[in-house]
């Protein structure tokens, strides 16, 4: 018999109509239906004579259209722009003393995981860029289970009951008569809830700062941001926080960078990711634990169970377990990407939930949403959601099951015996809910111990550097200047003086306030003895290196190329990573006559892509740049984001004409002096030079 490859018909070119035909034929396999039926023909419907009415019986043709119409499958009501790729987690050594979770039983063992960055408020196709809160989800296929720890970039949350969820949804996404704005919090709806909401602002502070718009999912914290349990083989409970901490250390973006590079990359955060994994420089974070027992539970000063509180660093130090490696990126975004269903009730035995009543909703909301944009109870069946220890269960049919179980047998008990009666229960390894002990009348009514709304949004602002305390001023006025109704302004502001006088003053200044701001009624005095937490800031928790970094290099013709050579070997030394920028993305033609190959047109790469930018064109070359309007904004830009310039005194003229020459700092760095490409690294290590911030109106 023959195979379907060697029934290859003979390569037609072209058609009648000067269509294109490609036919099979080697190793290029033969086209099918769905139904296995060789296709001879996927140019042209069938039809009554070449300019006749279609034929019904064209099954192809309806197969193919058919499925076409039903490719989409609802987004995610949150969380809808998310970017996943695979990767390991390794244990560093036996955690038996606090859990009986199998993954944390022996040092050096690695669990595969997968992992799955997101914005909370955008569509699908919105931008990276979004000021927003990221998702951080991984799902850890371990040995007894699945589990899933649905996380946040940020540790605490808006609200403190799941009953807002819903309204907080709706009130962040686009306004529903308009349908805009997309992944934006800067409308009135937004924030005619929050300042209606005091006990979003904590989180509000968060959202203000610039953890908000992260540089890249590689360089971000994540948080389970509940209280969880640990439970181990006595029976024994410890509370716990799950920390993600990124490997290259913190680092975000200014505003007027993510509105640019929303712009430039709509995709910066996804194309980061993939290009990361796929040159080998596989993003990491070690897992933290932050461990605490039922005493220091009562003893703190705010709720555990409240997530919009955290336990500062200071009084429950991060203890970090194991690191979570991301080294492959799907081989198909919606096979694995899209039909990923993380749930925070996915958890194994040695893991357990808190009473926290956000915790709670989220137990039953996953599982539900899912149901409906996967389109039915199965979805556990597809390859990224399926366990990859064993399991069986009675569980069958509805729509698509692709693994019913075998045999006669679908319950129990039944008396079929051994083998033939299928999986039964374990009262040795089976999970176990921690058996704490609960009662009280059945009431819907908030604790008194969630009513302190301030105290740690004050602690979060005091905890941020000069600079970063300016940026959360700035977004707020940002944010509410796009508000439309002046009673919610006024309202939001009102809200600030518990937290800080300056910034409740600088925010109704910079709104243009005439008035004196009257502070709202706190349900609980702030505390004000609340210390600053270094933990808390970006800049002070950025990178040792600029490894994982990336310099664009702007070059024209006659740019010398021993410079080029030396920059690029100093920046590729410190694990970095270059773009060539030039006027033309052939590249350019370099002192020595060789060719220096380009990444990007001057255009299609502006300084925003970059974490530091180098100017080296020659001085002809530099002279055809001066009218280039990318090309000075290549300059300016960079010198407005604060960012580390290596130059040549060619650019001297582009720097004029950009108009910034007479404002240069000791972050531009001369590169002809002897050294000067590696004291030009030296300076990228800290990332920005903040101090020429102070030199500029925002
Ligand atoms: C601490 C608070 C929360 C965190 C950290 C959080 C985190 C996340 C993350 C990371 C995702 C994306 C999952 C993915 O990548 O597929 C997600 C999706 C979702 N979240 Fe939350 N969330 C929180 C609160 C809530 C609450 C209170 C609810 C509802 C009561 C909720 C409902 C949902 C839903 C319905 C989805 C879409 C899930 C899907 O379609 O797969 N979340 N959440």
């Amino acid at each position: 018999m023959k195979t379907r490859k060697q029934t290859v018909q003979k390569r037609r070119p072209g058609g009648a109509g000067g269509e294109t035909h490609q036919t099979a034929g080697g190793e290029v396999p033969v086209l099918t239906t769905q139904q296995g039926t060789p296709v001879s023909d996927d140019q042209n419907t069938l039809r009554v004579g070449p300019r006749g009415p279609a034929a019904l019986e064209d099954f192809h043709f309806r197969e193919k259209i058919f499925h076409f119409d039903h490719e989409r499958i609802p987004e995610r009501v949150v969380h809808a722009r998310g970017f996943g790729a695979h990767g390991f987690f390794e244990n560093y050594r036996p955690l038996a003393d606090i859990t009986a979770a199998d993954l944390f039983q022996r040092g050096g063992e690695k669990t595969p995981a997968f992992v799955r960055f997101s914005t909370v408020a955008g569509n699908k196709g919105s931008a990276d860029l979004a000021r927003d809160v990221r998702g951080f989800a991984v799902k850890l296929y371990t040995k007894q289970g699945n589990w899933d720890i649905v996380g946040n970039n940020i540790p605490v949350f808006f609200i403190q009951d799941a009953m807002k969820f819903p309204d907080l949804v709706h009130a962040v996404k686009q306004e529903p008569d308009r349908d805009f704005p997309q992944a934006a919090t800067a409308h009135d709806n937004f924030w005619d809830f929050i300042s209606l909401m005091p006990e979003s602002m904590h989180m509000i502070m968060w959202a203000m700062s610039d953890r908000a718009i992260p540089r890249s999912f590689r360089f971000m914290e994540g948080f389970g941001v509940h209280t969880y349990r640990l439970v181990n083989a006595a029976g024994k409970s410890t509370f716990v926080k799950f920390h993600w901490k990124p490997k290259l250390g913190l680092q975000s973006v200014l505003w007027d960078e993510a509105v640019k590079i929303n712009g430039a990359d709509p995709d910066f955060h996804r194309r980061d990711l993939w290009n990361a994994i796929q040159s080998g420089s596989y993003p990491e974070w070690e897992l933290g634990l932050q461990l605490f027992d039922e005493k220091f539970a009562d003893e703190f000063e705010f709720d555990v169970l409240d997530a919009t509180k955290l336990i500062p660093e200071e009084q429950v130090p991060v203890r970090r377990v194991g690191r979570l490696v991301l080294t492959r990126c799907v081989d198909n975004f919606f096979a694995e990407t899209e039909q990923v269903a993380f749930c925070t009730n996915n958890i194994v035995p040695g893991v357990d939930f808190s009473n926290d009543p956000l915790l709670q909703g989220r137990n039953f909301s996953y599982l539900d949403t899912q149901v409906k944009r996967l389109g039915g109870p199965n979805f556990t069946h597809i390859p990224v959601n399926a366990p990859k220890c064993p399991f069986h269960h009675f569980q069958q049919d509805g729509h698509m099951p692709m693994m019913n179980p075998k045999g006669r047998v679908n319950y129990e008990p039944n008396s079929w015996g051994g083998a033939l009666g299928g999986p039964r229960e374990s009262p040795e390894i089976g999970f176990r809910s921690f058996p704490a002990e609960e009662q009280g009348p059945k009431v819907r009514e908030r604790s008194e111990s969630f009513a302190d709304h301030y105290s740690q949004a004050r602690q979060f602002y005091i905890s941020q550097t000069q600079v970063e305390q300016g940026h959360i001023a700035n977004a707020l006025i940002f944010e509410l200047s796009k508000v439309e109704r002046l009673e919610i302004r006024t309202r939001l502001v009102s809200h600030l003086p518990h937290i800080d006088a300056k910034l409740a003053d600088r925010v109704a200044k910079g709104l243009g306030f005439r008035e004196n701001i009257q502070t709202i009624q706190a349900a609980k005095k702030p505390a004000a003895h609340l210390k600053p937490s270094k933990a808390l800031s970006i800049i002070q928790n950025g990178p040792a290196s600029f490894a994982g970094r990336k310099v664009g290099i702007l070059v024209t013709d006659g740019t010398d190329r021993k410079l080029f050579d030396a920059l690029r070997k100093e920046i590729e030394g410190e694990g970095a990573t270059i773009e060539v920028v030039a006027p033309v993305v052939g590249g350019v033609t370099a002192s020595d006559g060789s060719l220096i190959e380009a990444q990007q047109k001057i255009g299609g790469g502006p300084s925003v892509l970059y974490d530091a930018v180098a100017v080296i064109p020659s001085g002809k070359g530099c002279e055809s740049l001066l009218k280039n309007t990318a090309a000075k904004n290549f300059v300016c830009d960079a010198f407005a984001h604060l960012k580390f310039v290596g130059y040549v005194e060619a650019a001297m003229a582009l720097f004029e004409k950009a108009g910034i020459a007479a404002d240069l700092d000791d972050g531009f760095v001369p590169l002809a002096k002897p050294r000067g490409p590696a004291t030009f690294v030296e300076s990228c290590r800290k990332l920005r030079k903040w101090e020429r911030e102070k030199t500029m109106t925002v």
